[in-house]
């Protein structure tokens, strides 16, 4: 056993050490370099000794990566050779953090260990480097994409690429763009965190510019030119533009390049006149930056529910977006609203609105009337704007009382729903004619509080009939990148024309009628992808 003054080499030697005999170092993959630094540092604050290189008297190693083996694999291939004492307890990040809670190094048990793999083949082999190709099949609508997946360091960056190019604005910009979406939606569809460059070599999607981040990532554990991004006074000022409702790339370049760099230059300068949206949109800037949680949009389901219910039965209420994909949150709220009798959604939404609006309930909207036409659903398009469908619609600005959420979070639907999707899906849909707790209570009227027990969220209601409720429903279920791929597929592998109002057929020249989204995968000829997998 090594001494503990051998043991704190490497130590700042600032703090006293309380753990002599345990010795601890942190593996850097998939952990950005300052929080590493951040890590270490707070061990030897509890009196942990940490190792800044790897070296045979480390006892306790702790890591970010999935399992043992992938850690000894990272380690081997970092240090060159083996280096790991054999006794070394290889431990998750659990370890760490339980430790840290506790002000105590946590003895080791099975619940701290990362797994084994366990795989025969790769253990006969030794050192000989086994690794599994990873692909993807090329259309994200034929993978799973799950909402937690391998990559996030990876995909993050890329992300931030994305942003940064759709900032820019050129048409060059949005093709930039693009490929770096398709690139990080590649790397969240992979079964597994890639720990090196073979791993992305079979990935078509990933071009140059990605393998050199993705290179930077796996060598730093951050990337450069992401840093220098996120730095910039240019980026920073575009995102906080760009969060303002109302604004996109092209108004917050401008405003950019008039000088502004604050939300109050915005108000202040009397050069810029303000449209109706961004004026609402700064005055409910900060609210609307709080994103909206799970509870309260089911909540505000359950409440929407009721309102529907005074005007008439038989509708189906479904909150879908990022929600029905699984999210916790979202930026807002979409409902998809529908009649179980063609024709009879037509007014439905008026309706909606001079209820809300008369309980004070909407502090902006922008209404779409339904404009859709057969002709406009027969032929392909993929640019941004076109993705865009012609359902009624009103896209609001909703005043969300505490009060109303902790009302109708009582109320239980679970008795009274109908499921129209796949049998697991975590969000089902509601059917009006069921009742909440609320009516139930005989209280309608919702308090005004003068405390600003409430904040603005955005909420977008949709109507569309019931024929093409199943496009509608997996046009809005999204994720916008699913929905790109699912259209390009279906366009230039079948020559077919999807869109939220339905599947058109060029070459028999005919549109082709679901009611439930497995059937338009079926007429797809694509294997049903659960919504919760559809987060590309
Ligand atoms: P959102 O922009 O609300 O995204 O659009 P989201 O996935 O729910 O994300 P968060 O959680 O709010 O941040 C939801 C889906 O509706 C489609 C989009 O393509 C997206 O997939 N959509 C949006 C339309 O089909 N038409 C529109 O006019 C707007
Ligand atoms: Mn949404």
């Amino acid at each position: 056993m090594a001494t503990p003054a051998k043991r704190r080499k490497g130590d700042a030697g600032r703090f006293s050490v309380k753990y002599p005999d345990i010795l601890l170092f942190i593996v850097d993959r998939n952990i950005p370099r300052v929080r590493h630094e951040h890590l270490k540092t707070i061990a030897r604050k509890k009196g942990i000794p940490v190792a800044d290189k790897l070296c045979c008297n480390v006892t306790h190693i702790v890591s970010e990566l999935e399992t043992q083996d992938k850690v000894v694999e990272v380690l081997r291939k970092q240090y060159k050779k083996d280096v790991i004492s054999e006794d070394a307890e290889i431990l998750s990040m659990r370890w760490f953090t339980t430790s840290m809670e506790e002000s105590k190094a946590m003895e080791v048990n099975d619940e701290y260990r990362l797994p084994r793999e366990q795989k025969v083949v790769q253990e006969m082999k030794e050192s000989e480097e086994v690794e599994e190709e990873l692909s993807v099949a090329k259309y994200a609508c034929q993978r799973r994409t799950p909402l937690k997946h391998f990559n996030k360091i990876f995909t993050d960056a890329l992300e931030i690429l994305e942003k940064n190019a759709d900032f820019s604005g050129g048409d060059q910009d949005y093709s930039r763009a693009l490929a770096f979406r398709r690139a990080s939606a590649s790397l969240k569809a992979l079964p597994r965190t890639v720990t090196s460059m073979k791993d992305v070599a079979k990935l078509s999607d990933i071009g140059k510019h990605c393998r050199e981040v993705i290179q930077e990532v796996l060598e730093d554990g951050h990337s450069s030119e992401i840093e220098n991004i996120l730095s910039s006074q240019w980026f920073q000022t575009m995102k906080l533009f760009t969060g303002v409702y109302g604004c996109g790339p092209v108004t917050a370049r401008k405003w950019y390049d008039m000088g502004c760099r604050t939300l109050q230059d915005l108000k202040k300068s009397e050069k810029i006149s303000l449209s109706k949206d961004q004026i609402k949109g700064l005055e409910y800037y900060d609210d609307l930056q709080v994103p909206v949680t799970k509870v309260e949009a089911e909540a505000l389901r359950n409440f929407i529910i009721e309102e529907l219910n005074q005007i008439s039965g038989e509708l189906s209420v479904l909150i879908t977006g990022g929600f029905i994909r699984g999210k916790d949150s979202g930026h807002d709220v979409d409902f998809l609203i529908s009649h179980s009798v063609e024709g009879k959604e037509q007014g439905l939404l008026n309706k909606l609105m001079s209820r809300l609006m008369e309980k004070g309930l909407i502090l902006h909207y922008n209404g779409q009337i339904n404009s859709f036409k057969e002709e406009s659903a027969k032929s392909p398009k993929h640019s941004k704007s076109s993705m865009l469908d012609q359902f009624e619609k009103c896209l609001t600005m909703f005043k969300l009382d505490s009060s109303l959420v902790e009302r109708y979070s009582r109320t239980t639907m679970s008795d009274k729903v109908a499921d129209t999707e796949s049998t697991s899906n975590p969000q089902s849909n509601a059917t009006c004619s069921a009742k909440s707790d609320a009516i139930e209570d005989g209280k309608h009227s919702l308090s005004e509080n003068k405390d600003k027990a409430w904040r603005a969220i955005r909420v977008d209601f949709v109507v569309c009939p019931s024929s093409q409720y199943a496009y509608a429903l997996l046009g809005w279920t999204g994720s916008r990148m699913f929905n790109r791929s699912i259209r390009l597929y279906s366009d230039r592998e079948l020559n077919m024309t999807l869109t939220s109002h339905g599947l058109y057929d060029k070459t028999r020249q005919r549109f082709l009628p679901a009611t439930s989204e497995r059937e338009i995968f079926d007429h797809l000829k694509l294997t049903f992808v659960d919504p919760w997998e559809r987060n590309c």
